[in-house]
């Protein structure tokens, strides 16, 4: 059997979470594929709400086995944290959970590295979560890394202090202070939790269960437009978030990628720095975050609000190969008499209907059509069928821009708020 992919398609925090953890029934498997704990995944179900950083959003389900792939990073202290969180909750860790031994470890000397650099950055600083992503990222690249297989080795210890060694020549030219040994207790406490988990070579427990007809599904984290490649770069993350990171990140060959599952919001957030073409820095862009509840998952900080831009939509459904779309958070945009969205782009005085390598604001501003807003709470809707024209018509626009099905539209963060548009789909 093929693995589905899901993923986001605009800046993260599209909703991937809540969707991770509605599909999980249909699967037997859920992998992560990329990112760490930059990552805050949301679910929420009988009236609990739970975010998830490294741990996939299957978790909650009794049977999925849940899968931490080669291509994330892992802080232990962090991923301690969310063990304990799932254990007080009574979930049953251990027989679900299952980490890659090559995935990279993130250090508290990453976490340093990571401020340290946005630090002497200054104004132009990525906006990072300051969790050590890039780090990381840098030092599995440039063949430094420590990763999840090592902590068996009799030498991690040394490994270990070798590479905080790098590191602090790296903190020193900074001139960063730090007290490493505040920090180390509680790392090597989450090293003894991922000793206490099964660690294999998941590309082959993956590829054995694909053999074996088993139904699986890729949870991307971030979102297309922060790919390393593809995103607004230098304003990105360090992994590639697309549908590929799902080859590398869990060693799946692509010819085994089945529906590609485009996850975004009805509107488009951002947190952290970079351009954002719709970008509302008005009492429009202000409503929408505060009944959005637009706030970061991991980091608390205010999400930047705009319209739905498509130019860059079509793009990330393009690079993607996405297959189905899942629109999120439309109960928000509920009460606008008008509701815009970007179909073109003015750039350098020529209009575009394309995402362009560079979209700082100097060069481009967006192209607007008006679309009739609809005056219906829609978080208690049951069915599809029960959604107002002004939405229907707000959803057949954006199918009919990008070419893409959309098969659920979801209304709420509860599980049970997901309003199903096309079965055959889902
Ligand atoms: P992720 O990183 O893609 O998993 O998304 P986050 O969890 O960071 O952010 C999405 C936020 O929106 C979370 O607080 C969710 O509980 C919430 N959410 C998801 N879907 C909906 C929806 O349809 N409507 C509303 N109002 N909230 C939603
Ligand atoms: P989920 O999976 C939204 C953003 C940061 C910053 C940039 C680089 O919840 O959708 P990093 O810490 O990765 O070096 O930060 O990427 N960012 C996210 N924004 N959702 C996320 O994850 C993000 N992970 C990173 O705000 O702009
Ligand atoms: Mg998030």
């Amino acid at each position: 059997m093929k693995v589905d992919v899901l993923l986001g398609l605009q800046w993260g925090d599209e909703g991937k979470g809540k969707i991770v953890d509605v599909l999980t029934p249909k699967y037997d498997i859920i992998g992560r594929f990329q990112g760490g704990p930059n990552a805050g995944h949301t679910l929420e179900f009988n009236g609990i709400k739970h975010v998830l950083h490294t741990i996939p959003s299957g978790i909650f389900h009794p049977k999925a086995v849940n899968i931490i792939g080669n291509g994330v990073v892992i802080d232990p202290v962090v991923f301690k944290k969310e063990i304990d969180a799932l254990l007080k909750l009574g979930v049953d860790v251990k027989s679900k959970l299952i980490i890659s031994k090559r995935a990279h470890l993130i250090l508290p000397t990453h976490r340093l590295l990571d401020a340290a650099s946005e630090t002497s950055k200054g104004k132009e600083k990525i906006g990072s979560t300051l969790k050590g992503i890039g780090p990381t990222y840098m030092d599995k690249t440039g063949r430094n890394g420590l990763r999840v297989g090592d902590i068996d080795s009799p030498k991690f210890k040394e490994k270990y202090l070798a590479l905080v060694e790098k590191h602090k020549q790296l903190l020193a030219f900074h001139n960063y202070e730090y007290n490493l040994s505040e920090l180390e207790p509680a790392w090597f406490e989450g090293i003894e939790v991922l000793k206490s988990l099964e660690r294999v070579e998941s590309e082959h427990y993956i590829n054995d269960a694909m053999k074996s007809g088993k139904a699986i599904l890729a949870e991307g984290a971030q979102g297309s437009l922060l790919d390393i490649d593809f995103g607004s770069y230098p304003f990105v993350t360090s992994s590639n978030t697309i549908c590929a990171g799902a080859c590398t990140g869990l060693g799946i060959a692509p010819n085994k990628i089945g529906n590609v599952i485009g996850i975004f919001k009805a509107y488009c957030t951002r947190v952290g720095s970079g351009p954002f073409p719709t970008e509302l820095e008005d009492e429009t862009g202000e409503q929408i975050r505060k009944t959005g509840n637009e706030f970061g998952s991991t980091t608390g900080r205010p999400r930047r609000t705009g319209w739905l831009d498509l130019p860059a939509l079509k793009y990330a459904v393009m690079i993607n190969g996405v297959t189905e779309l899942m629109m999120m958070k439309a109960d928000i945009l509920s009460g606008f008499e008008t509701i815009r969205v970007c179909t073109h782009y003015n750039y350098t005085g020529k209009q575009i209907d394309y995402l362009p390598y560079d979209y700082s604001p100097e060069l481009l501003s967006p192209v607007y059509v008006d679309l009739k807003g609809w005056n219906k709470d829609l978080t208690g809707l049951h069915t599809a069928e029960e959604m107002p024209e002004a939405l229907n018509d707000y959803i057949a626009f954006i199918e009919h821009e990008v070419g893409v099905p959309i098969s659920i539209v979801s209304v709420g963060p509860d599980r049970t708020q997901t309003l199903i548009r096309k079965k055959e789909l889902v």
